[in-house]
């Protein structure tokens, strides 16, 4: 049955952003009501939004309606997730008090279905300790929550207050409209991405990890009700919604962070390019060029840990640890002793010289091998559709 969407905007900046929302939700064959505050309709028109909904735009809780129903009891009734974004503080602080002065607070008032909320607004007025309880109250009612991106706000100011990328946005809404909970419950650590090692204050050596594979692991395990912790070394993507993000620099920072949390997790998954050396003296100036440009200059390296090896030793009964094996060359039979020397249940045999495959692409190839040697061979997939394959087969070992 096609499920329907509520889109509700209030009066932000961001509304404008919304039209792309609607476009993609109408793209997969949802159907989507829009209602916007009067605020909103100074931001963009109805029109915009009524063109790509297919639908008409409910703005006035006074129009009168051509069926018998009144309304807004009839728009909530059709509801099978409400979201609000934006979302101002104006807006949150309504809903979390019951105001229903309105059509949109009123359908709010009256919907029963699951509320996403979005807010977005100066910094200064998200860190309001009122707005942060209003948004308490409302976590507490089990409304959804997506955290505000960071950046340079509309008003000039620079911190959190961003509306969260539209992907973002529309993946949360994906999840919450067929929730697959089979991870509820559990708690998942996974790291990502790369790793930095200084050699200066101002340079470091790192490699091409972007976290890409990592970050869509976590998105998964949230999506399917997981408590996850990310880990990453500096990345360019936001943290997926609902995830608790740590982010590190170096190896080490990585692997300290890691073992804090190890004894709380059922399921260990590294999928970092973790930095395997370090420097061995870090220079504490900034190192100069000299006028010998015959002089060669030459990096001492140390090992650092290695993470998943250190946990593994560590590993307790029900824990269950997966991790990546990137190869260029006998990639099943070097996977195969890494699974073997780290205690994992599963590796990840990553090809990285592949078409396709590896770091920074927005597809992979891979192969899952387990302890008992079976294999499954996955064609190229994107890197989401790797991590839903991955996360299936966690759930299966559990
Ligand atoms: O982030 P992307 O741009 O999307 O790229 C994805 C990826 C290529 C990084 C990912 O798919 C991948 O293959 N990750 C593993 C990279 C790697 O370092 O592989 P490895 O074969 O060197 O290490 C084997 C395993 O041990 C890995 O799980 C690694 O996280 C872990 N390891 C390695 C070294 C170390 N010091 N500590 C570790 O825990």
């Amino acid at each position: 049955m096609v499920k329907t969407v509520g889109i509700g905007i209030t009066g932000g900046i961001a509304s404008y952003k919304i039209a792309d929302l609607v476009s993609k939700l109408k793209k997969d064959d949802l159907d989507v009501i829009v209602m916007m505050t009067e605020g909103a309709s100074k931001f963009i028109t109805p029109l915009t939004l009524k063109t790509l909904s297919g639908r008409e735009v409910v703005t006035d809780l006074w129009t009168e309606s051509l069926e018998w129903k009144v309304q807004h009891i009839g728009v909530a009734e059709q509801l099978d997730l409400l979201v609000i974004a934006p979302a101002t503080a104006n807006f949150i602080a309504k809903m979390a008090h019951g105001l229903a002065d309105d059509l949109l607070s009123t359908v709010v008032v009256a919907n029963t279905a699951p509320v996403l909320v979005v807010p977005s607004m100066n910094t200064n007025m998200y860190n309001n300790p009122i707005v942060q309880d209003n948004i308490n109250t409302l976590v507490n009612y089990g409304y959804h929550f997506m955290d505000p991106d960071s950046g340079v706000l509309a008003c000039g100011v620079s911190g959190k207050g961003r509306l969260p990328e539209i992907a973002d946005i529309y993946q949360q809404i994906i999840a919450l409209l067929s929730p697959n909970n089979d991870l509820f419950g559990k708690r998942i650590m996974i790291n990502a991405g790369t790793t930095c090692e200084d050699i200066d204050p101002v340079r470091f050596i790192s490699n091409r990890g972007t976290g890409k594979m990592g970050f869509a692991l976590a998105r998964e395990a949230a999506q399917r009700g997981a408590d996850v912790i990310l880990v990453s070394g500096p990345s360019p993507l936001s943290a997926p919604p609902n995830v608790k993000h740590v982010s590190v620099w170096s190896a080490q920072e990585m692997c300290e962070i890691m073992l804090k949390y190890q004894s709380a997790c059922d399921v260990i998954i590294g999928a970092a390019a973790v930095g395997d050396f370090r420097i061995a003296n870090v220079a504490e100036q900034k190192m100069k060029k000299t006028e010998d440009k015959s002089r060669k200059l030459t990096l001492e390296l140390v090992e650092n840990p290695d993470i998943l090896k250190e946990l593994g030793k560590r590993k307790q009964d029900n824990l269950i640890m997966v991790g990546f094996a990137a190869e260029t060359e006998n990639v099943l039979e070097n996977a195969r002793k890494k699974l073997v020397s780290k205690n994992l249940d599963l590796i990840v045999a990553n090809d990285v010289t592949m078409e396709g495959a590896g770091f920074a692409t927005d597809t992979n190839i891979v192969t899952l091998i387990n302890r008992a040697g079976e294999l499954v061979a996955l064609p190229k997939m994107s890197k989401d559709m790797v991590a839903a394959a991955i996360i299936d087969r966690v759930v299966e070992l559990m």
